[in-house]
């Protein structure tokens, strides 16, 4: 039985989606929305669908899997390259996967074959994150090795930037994509049709007018689920930051002294920054780091300041003047993609869908 909740406002993720959608549109690029953040949830898909992305993305088969349950009418990506293992499994669940290593590419289009299918491919390039990609000079060699195998489709290259190592997308990187993607249709005679970027670290640049013609895609996760862009985390304008948030209860709200002065040895989190022990109204609140990383948490209650967790609990400062917190009181908490990863996939918290409430952004 678990107390504690993540609270989705479907209502919200499809106003934020709007949003987005809309501006990417006003500048000729569609959006695919990445359900991985919650593990592609199907309402949470649908609710991204209804909010206008022309495909969905996510990283795992299982998710991918979940998603299929529920019937949803746009093309599927898998984003994460797969294992040796999975390559069946691709086929089967995914309309196109973003592939890197050719051995790779190699096993699907056996396993497209063989079943009589065709698999469309997005090869990745790696334009400075240095995550998943095929290097710029080494791009050209690969998708002609591609178009060459039955099975399999070359429709598009693709880059992601920023999740790894922070590399913003800039004209210049993008420049690099769509120049590339030309020389490719240049050397092979292939449409290539898709030019995809991602995610959410790619919203500035289009909002600045600064995106190159010719990126067709935008692969947007954050901002929908979340309302934040990725370059700095700011508020993305036209969302809500609320949309999913974490709700648990207090279990305990006492006013407290300081703690008394004495020896501390380490503490059962060691790495964490080491609590407040000033004295004042606390709440001990029933969710703690073996449910969701508290550090990504942040109190949406006034006056209230997180000032450290164990495993169990989170200890909760209740600013003087601010409205007092009581026991039993259920306390709301705003997340970051970490959190909002960790929550998701939690077996501590509940993932609810809540009733739409007003949307105002
Ligand atoms: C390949 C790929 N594209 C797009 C995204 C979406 O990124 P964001 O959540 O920053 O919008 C991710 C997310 O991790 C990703 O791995």
């Amino acid at each position: 039985m678990t107390t504690a909740r993540l609270d989705i406002d479907l209502a919200a993720v499809e106003h934020n989606t709007s949003s987005i959608v809309e501006m990417c549109a006003a500048r000729g690029m569609a959006v695919m929305g990445v359900t991985k953040g919650v593990f592609g949830h199907p309402d949470v898909a649908a609710a991204m669908v209804r909010g206008g992305v022309k495909s969905l993305g996510d990283s795992r088969l299982d998710n991918i899997a979940r998603l299929r349950a529920k019937r949803i009418d746009v093309p599927v990506a898998l984003l994460r390259a797969p294992t040796w293992s999975e390559i069946e499994a691709v086929v089967d669940l995914v309309d196109l996967s973003f592939q890197t290593e050719l051995a790779t590419i190699e096993r699907i289009a056996d396993a497209a074959a063989s079943t009589g299918r065709v698999h469309e491919v997005v090869l990745m390039v790696d334009l400075g994150e240095r995550r998943e990609g095929v290097l710029p000079e080494d791009a050209g060699g690969l998708a002609r090795r591609v178009l060459a195998l039955p099975g399999v489709r070359l429709v598009g290259i693709g880059t992601n930037l920023t999740c790894f190592s922070g590399v913003e997308p800039s004209p210049a990187n993008m420049t690099q994509l769509v120049d590339l993607a030309g020389r490719i249709r240049e050397d092979t005679g292939s449409e290539l049709s898709l030019v995809s970027a991602g995610g959410s670290s790619t919203l500035p640049l289009l909002a600045a007018g600064s995106m190159p013609a010719g990126v067709t895609e935008v692969r947007i996760g954050e901002a929908l689920l979340l309302g934040r862009e990725t370059v700095h985390h700011r508020i993305w304008p036209g969302t809500v930051q609320d949309a999913i948030t974490v709700r648990a209860e207090v279990v305990e709200a006492k006013d407290k002294p300081p703690a008394p002065p004495g020896p501390r040895g380490d503490r059962a989190f060691g790495r964490a920054p080491a609590p407040s022990v000033e004295g004042g109204r606390r709440a001990l609140v029933a969710v703690g780091r073996a449910d969701v990383d508290v550090d990504g948490l942040t109190p949406l209650g006034e006056g209230h300041r997180i000032v450290g967790a164990t495993s169990d609990y989170l200890v909760i400062e209740v600013t003087p003047g601010s409205d007092r917190v009581e026991l039993g009181d259920e306390l709301t908490f705003a997340l970051d993609y970490g959190a909002l990863v960790t929550a998701t996939g939690s077996i501590g918290l509940e993932t609810r869908i809540v009733t739409a409430k007003e949307v105002t952004a």
